[in-house]
């Protein structure tokens, strides 16, 4: 649960603030009238001696000017969205942890300082302080509560764009927050079946449509990879659609996105090792990023149509589990050999990828804790993006700039399709080694048809923070539900 913050504009004349914030940029207090010579000298002496240089994401309350906070920004040139809303994270955190209730007021500095309009900044900034404030506390005694308020100064804030983006970004963070709630559950409160249950309730308070399918209405379906993924478990498998129908009257073509959400893995027969594996209860969070964007769409009454697919199954050893070299087949007939069981997310998704397809949609994107591999390639600050449109990929990249959530693309040559060929079946799960992430998305490319686009997200890196960090808890990041919802906001018929 997060603690509420509330946003206030405010001039300093009727100011109750109890603390003042500041931006640190090279070194340098980034601020207007509100500070005075004596105080701007005092901070910049203390900075000049302390550790504390204004780096990205690190806070501090310097001890000569009691009730300033400051927060580093990093030098001008590196400046990003990303950036900015994990100092604002760091922010609320800094707040949360000194005093259960504050009103803390910060004066917009100077906009030259920053190469992108007041408007994005300020709705970064008040979701970024929204989720510094957020703490996965539903199985603790002592539950984080209180209030933050942040009076903001300065008439760039008054005007209505400004307003519209900060009131968009407290929508945002909230249902993330709400969101995050579930994503952070362990695996033995979160099965399948019970996150299809949040699934259906939050559907019914955002006036969404839900359908699950359960294992025998997929086995109907014919859906051969899913429920080869599913069998391993006590735990029923199962498929949940869930559907907003855009502003009424639209003609639009729905948005899809497929999230993979493997309430835990632990690799199957291909069992994996026991060290870190209680981190696999992510594995779901494609899943829960997928839902985020459905819901965030409904709930800022998107214009365009946008649906769900959520495949879920705990992937265990089980006796019935499926075992190397064992042959399926897959919804759309393809035939595929699990050479190792702990590739399972893109066999899930295969099945998930021919019903987003029958939806006639505009544009797929699926979105999946996919390979261990995407972290080696490209760590834990950007998400691999694939595909078979370059015009979705750039819509895509282009919401990711603007959002934070940062995008990379990898090719999906034909050259790597021989390596994902079977040798007694169509296909197989793994490919020989090389290019991992490439590979699960070369799998995943067979199960769209021609002519729809289509993007793969591997999120593996950026699905959660494992480290306690200033500018966030351990936990689920819905990493890249605002970048999906930014998209689906702007994304036209022909992109
Ligand atoms: N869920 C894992 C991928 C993963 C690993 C996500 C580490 C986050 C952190 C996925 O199901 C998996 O096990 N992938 C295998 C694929 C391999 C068998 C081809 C992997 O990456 O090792
Ligand atoms: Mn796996
Ligand atoms: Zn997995």
């Amino acid at each position: 649960m997060s603690k509420r913050v509330s946003f206030k504009w405010s001039s300093a004349a009727t100011s109750r603030a109890d603390v003042r914030l500041y931006v640190v940029q090279e070194g340098k207090v980034l601020a207007g009238a509100s500070l005075t010579e004596d105080d701007r000298q005092a901070l910049d002496a203390w900075i000049t001696a302390a550790t504390f240089k204004g780096k990205a994401g690190a806070v501090a309350w310097p001890q000569t000017v009691p009730g300033v906070l400051l927060a580093g920004i990093g030098p001008r040139n590196e400046f990003h969205a990303a950036r900015w809303r994990r100092t604002w994270a760091a922010i609320g955190r800094a707040l949360i942890k000194a005093a259960p209730t504050r009103i803390a007021a910060f004066e917009w500095p100077a906009t030259a300082s920053f190469p992108m309009d007041v408007a994005t900044l300020a709705g970064l900034a008040a979701d970024g302080l929204a989720q510094g404030t957020y703490a996965f506390d539903c199985y603790r005694a002592e539950k984080q509560s209180g209030t933050i308020v942040l009076e903001w100064r300065g008439k760039e804030l008054g005007t209505k764009p400004v307003r519209a983006a900060v009131r968009r970004a407290a929508l945002i963070a909230a249902t993330l927050n709400e969101v995050r709630d579930i994503a952070n559950l362990p695996a033995n409160d979160l099965t399948p079946k019970r996150l299809a249950t949040h699934a259906r309730a939050l559907a019914r308070e955002a006036g969404l449509s839900c359908k699950v399918w359960d294992m025998a209405a997929l086995k109907k379906e014919k859906c051969g990879a899913l429920i080869a993924v599913a069998q391993g478990s006590r735990q029923p498998g199962c498929l949940i659609r869930l559907a907003y129908a855009g502003r009424r009257g639209t003609r639009l073509r729905p948005l899809v996105v497929v999230g993979k959400a493997v309430t835990f893995d632990t690799g199957g027969i291909s069992l994996k090792p026991g060290k870190n594996m209680e981190w696999m209860k992510y594995d779901k969070c494609g899943g829960m990023a997928a839902l985020a964007t459905v819901l965030l769409a409904a709930r800022q009454a998107l214009p365009r149509p946008v649906v769900a697919y959520i495949p879920s199954v705990e992937n265990m050893p089980g006796s019935g589990a499926t075992r190397p070299g064992d042959i399926v087949t897959a919804r759309n007939g393809k035939t595929i050999e699990v050479l190792n069981t702990d590739a399972e997310g893109r066999l899930i998704l295969a099945d998930a990828l021919t019903f987003a397809a029958d939806e006639q949609p505009a544009a797929i994107v699926d979105i999946a804790t996919l390979t261990g591999a995407v972290i080696v390639a490209l760590g834990h600050d950007a998400t691999a993006v694939m595909g078979n449109d370059d015009r979705l990929m750039a819509a895509l990249m282009c919401s990711g700039e603007t959002t934070g959530e940062r995008l990379w693309q990898l090719p999906l040559w034909p050259e790597y399709a021989a390596m994902m060929q079977g040798q007694f079946a169509d296909l197989k799960n793994i490919g020989d080694g090389s290019a991992g992430t490439i590979a699960g998305g070369m799998f995943l490319k067979q199960f769209v048809p021609d002519g729809i686009p289509w993007a793969h997200l591997d999120i593996a890196g950026t699905a959660w923070l494992e480290k306690d960090e200033p500018y966030g808890a351990p936990g689920a990041t819905l990493v890249p539900a605002r970048l999906l919802a930014d998209w689906a906001a702007h994304a036209r018929d022909d992109d």
